[in-house]
């Protein structure tokens, strides 16, 4: 697969970026594209223009552009759930109508968003209250994956848009004490929840609502719940079946993927915690990319040359993960966001009709906070026998108020990228002083490809640019590898099996007989269940 792009991998093996850098002095500005305030230098890659504009050749021969319109179009190119993935029209501007599948999705999307807004500002202003006549001060989402994550990254991310009027907290796990947690400290009578679901029927969140409802009820009587609770779904009857009238529920619709969500509904407690000035302008943000995606010359194109350089780096290089390393305590949360966003949609085996992929698909995506990585696992990142390309996620503002420590943080960043890059010889070793038993080990080989993504200042709409520009990576991804980024069948097995031992734990006789191991492992936390 890919032969395309043998030649250049053979002209360009041996070679260095060393090298590559010294043959091209305007190698970093040839390789670097603007698209917003998002700045993206990919020179940092073992790469070179022929080789990229290969790369661009063979996204042009699989059909990139005319998937690209048919995702912006309707059409229903998430062909396993014969569904449209129109992500891209909740933000589309309001006066831009959008038919697909007989309806006008544009006016439902903005019919969705004023609900959110009237709702959020009753809340905001203290209109809305709680069942005691209290104020809420503080929003309780429940829900996991795409129905979490999202707006748990933004409203970290956001921690300078906040304004103190409504504080968010997250509960995803089904592990009870992610909801103690969340509740410690809480005041029921100023609490409100958004369980968030598009299925409303995931088991977590699903055990999660129940439990918050009884410390609800437990606090201010069964009364209170229709003021407290409020859902998120696509699913208004099983909403109505949880006890959440359908005027309390803000919906969304199936050609919108979980971890494609945070736009819908599902930001409706980043919403609730930033305003809606501020969520407007967070979807603006996105807008901004979505409309460079769609119309920016593919060699111009910020998203399409961040996939395509993942490609190079998985496909032909062989590098099977990928390091997101925001420069940005703020930021946090992003690495876990982007591993469903990408693994999630291309994890994949086998091709759209059903073909095996024939080459290796989506990377594994990890990452954590630069600086606090380098005194943790960026030994293996220097000197480790597996090259992991890294992408560096740096601003150019400072996120804090202690300026000069951001001057730090960005130098950090940027030696990073260099030692990552030019490494360390074994004569630059030596020629420090160094003796002969110790240069090996203070050799860095350099040559580890990274990219440097600068935005200018972590605002709502730099943000959405950000999560757009890694939406639109992914689709591209998808595209060259020819599978469906839009399903998550991967998923299923897992769930149905826990269902089933859940029943033999509480004592359901039959089912098919189980593996040793598993066997041995269910009776040792039953006995242990039994006796505690
Ligand atoms: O199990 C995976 C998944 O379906 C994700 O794709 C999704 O984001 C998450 O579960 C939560 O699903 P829901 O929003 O329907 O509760």
């Amino acid at each position: 697969m890919f032969t395309e792009l043998d030649p250049h991998a053979e002209r360009l093996r041996g070679t260095t970026l060393r090298a590559l850098f010294a043959d091209d002095p305007e190698r970093a500005e040839r390789m670097s594209v603007q698209a917003g305030t998002l700045l993206l230098d990919f020179s940092k890659n073992l790469l070179d223009a022929p080789a990229v504009e290969a790369l661009l050749q063979l996204a042009r021969d699989r059909g990139l552009e005319q998937r690209r319109e048919a995702m912006f179009t309707g059409e229903h190119i998430n062909t396993t759930e014969d569904r449209a993935v129109l992500h891209t029209a909740l933000r589309r501007p309001a006066d831009a109508p959008l038919e697909v599948d007989g309806q006008d999705v544009t006016a439902a999307v903005q019919e969705v968003l004023g609900r959110m807004a009237a709702f959020t500002d009753s809340v905001r202003s203290g209109e809305r209250t709680g069942a005691t006549g209290q104020r809420f001060t503080t929003v309780v989402n429940i829900g996991i994956g795409g129905s979490d994550l999202g707006p748990r990254m933004v409203v970290r991310a956001l921690r300078r848009s906040l304004d103190g009027t409504l504080a968010a907290r997250f509960v995803a796990n089904v592990d009870g004490a992610d909801l103690e947690t969340a509740l410690d400290g809480l005041d029921a009578a100023s609490t409100l929840f958004v369980v968030c679901s598009k299925t409303f029927t995931t088991a977590e969140t699903l055990a999660n609502a129940a439990a918050a409802r009884r410390w609800l009820v437990d606090a201010l009587g069964e009364d209170a719940v229709g003021r407290h609770f409020v859902a998120v779904s696509t699913n208004a009857e099983e909403v109505r079946t949880f006890g959440i009238s359908e005027d309390e529920m803000f919906g969304f619709w199936d050609w919108v993927g979980g971890r494609y969500s945070l736009t819908s509904a599902v930001g409706l407690s980043i919403m609730l915690a930033i305003g809606t000035a501020q969520f407007r302008e967070l979807l603006a943000g996105f807008a901004d990319l979505d409309e460079h995606f769609r119309t920016a010359p593919v060699e111009r194109n910020l998203p399409v040359l961040l996939a395509l350089v993942g490609v190079w780096n998985r496909n032909v290089l062989g590098m099977s993960t990928l390091a997101v390393l925001p420069y940005s305590q703020d930021l946090e949360l992003l690495p876990a966001y982007l591993q469903q966003l990408d693994m999630e949609s291309n994890g994949k085996s086998v091709t759209l009709d059903g073909a095996p992929a024939g080459t290796d698909t989506g990377p594994i995506v990890w990452g954590q906070p630069g600086t606090n990585g380098q005194h943790a696992f960026y030994q293996l990142l220097h000197q480790g026998t597996t090259p992991v390309p890294c992408d560096m996620i740096a601003f150019l503002a400072p996120l804090s108020d202690l300026t000069d420590q951001h001057d730090v943080l960005m130098a950090n960043c940027l030696a990073q990228t260099q030692a990552l890059a030019f490494g360390r010889t074994p004569q630059e070793v030596a020629a420090a002083g160094i003796g002969p038993e110790l240069v090996p080990h203070r050799t860095f080989p350099g040559n580890r490809p990274s990219n440097t993504l600068v935005v200018d200042a972590l605002t709502p709409r730099a943000l959405g640019q950000l999560v757009a520009a890694y939406e639109h990576k992914v689709f591209v991804q998808g595209v060259l590898w020819g599978v469906n980024s839009f399903d998550q069948w991967g998923v299923e097995l897992g769930k149905t099996l826990a269902t089933a031992l859940v029943k033999r734990l509480h004592g359901e006789q039959g089912g098919a007989a189980l593996d040793s191991s598993t066997d041995r492992l269910l009776t040792l936390y039953r006995d242990r269940r039994g006796s505690s």
